[in-house]
C-alpha cells in the first residue's frame, strides 16, 4: 500500500485546522509533522503544544518526524500529545536501540530516518525492530529544496534489503517530492510519500488528489 503524508511545515499556520481538513477530505492518509530543534538542524519549527492543538482537527495518522538531538528525552511528551508514529534520526541518537524501544513501549510505531549521506549499513541490526525507515532526500532543515538524485539508488537498495530479509518495513521518502518525480520514487521502492510545498502551494485538495491518482 502507498500512503501520502503531507508535511504541514509548508502549510499556512494561520489556517492550519482548515488545511488539515482539506488534506484529510482529499484522502491523504497521514499528516507529516516536522519538529526541528535548531541544534540537529539549523531551523526551529514547532513542538508539542502545536501538535496537541491540531490533534482534534484530524483523525489521520500523525507521522511525527523529530529532527532533534537525543529525541529519547521527549518520547513521552510526543506520545501524550497524540503522535501515532515517531521517526528519530540515527545521527541524533547515541542509543538508537533504546530510543526505538522506548517509542515501541509507548504503543507508538517507531521509524528511523537517515540523512542523505548516511549509509544504509546503520540499519543492519535495528531494521527488524522498525515499522518504517525514512530516507531524507534533501538535507533536513527546510522545505522547498531539490530532491538529491543519488537517493534513487538508496531507495532501491533499501527495498532490496527489506525484501531479501523477508520484512515488510515501509520506506518513507522525504524532501523534494513533486508530482513530476513521485512515480519514479515509488518505482524505486518507496511507499510512504512526504510532500510539503507540492501539496500546500496552490489548490491543496487538487494537489492531494493528483498525488493520490499517481500513487494508486
Ligand atoms: C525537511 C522536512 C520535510 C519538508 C519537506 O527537513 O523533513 O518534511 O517539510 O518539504 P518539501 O516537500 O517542500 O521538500
Ligand atoms: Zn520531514
Amino acid at each position: 500500500m502507498n500512503y501520502l503524508s503531507p508535511s504541514i511545515l509548508a502549510a499556512d499556520f494561520s489556517r492550519l485546522g482548515e488545511q488539515l481538513r482539506a488534506i484529510d477530505e482529499a484522502g491523504a492518509e497521514y499528516v507529516h509533522i516536522d519538529v526541528m530543534d535548531g541544534a540537529f538542524v539549523p531551523s526551529i519549527s514547532f513542538g508539542m503544544p502545536l501538535i496537541q492543538s491540531i490533534r482534534p482537527c484530524s483523525g489521520r495518522i500523525f507521522d511525527v518526524h523529530l529532527m532533534v538531538e537525543e529525541p529519547i528525552r521527549y518520547i513521552q511528551e510526543f506520545a501524550d500529545c497524540g503522535a501515532d508514529m515517531i521517526t528519530v534520526h540515527a545521527e541524533a541518537c547515541v542509543h538508537l536501540d533504546r530510543t526505538v524501544e522506548t517509542i515501541r513501549e509507548k504503543g507508538i510505531r517507531p521509524a528511523v530516518a537517515l540523512n542523505p549521506a548516511t549509509s544504509l549499513s546503520v540499519l543492519e541490526y535495528i531494521l527488524p525492530s522498525l515499522d518504517m525507515v525514512l530516507l531524507m532526500t534533501v538535507n533536513p532543515g527546510f522545505g522547498g529544496q531539490k530532491f538529491i538524485p543519488y537517493s534513487f539508488e538508496k531507495i532501491r537498495e533499501l527495498r532490496h534489503i527489506i525484501e531479501e530479509r523477508g520484512l515488510n518495513t515501509d520506506i518513507e521518502v522525504d524532501g523534494g517530492v513533486t508530482l513530476s518525480n513521485v512515480e519514479e520514487i515509488l518505482k524505486a521502492g518507496a511507499n510512504v510519500i512526504v510532500s510539503g510545498s507540492a501539496v500546500f502551494q496552490g489548490d491543496i485538495s487538487e494537489n492531494v488528489r493528483r498525488f493520490r491518482e499517481l500513487m494508486k
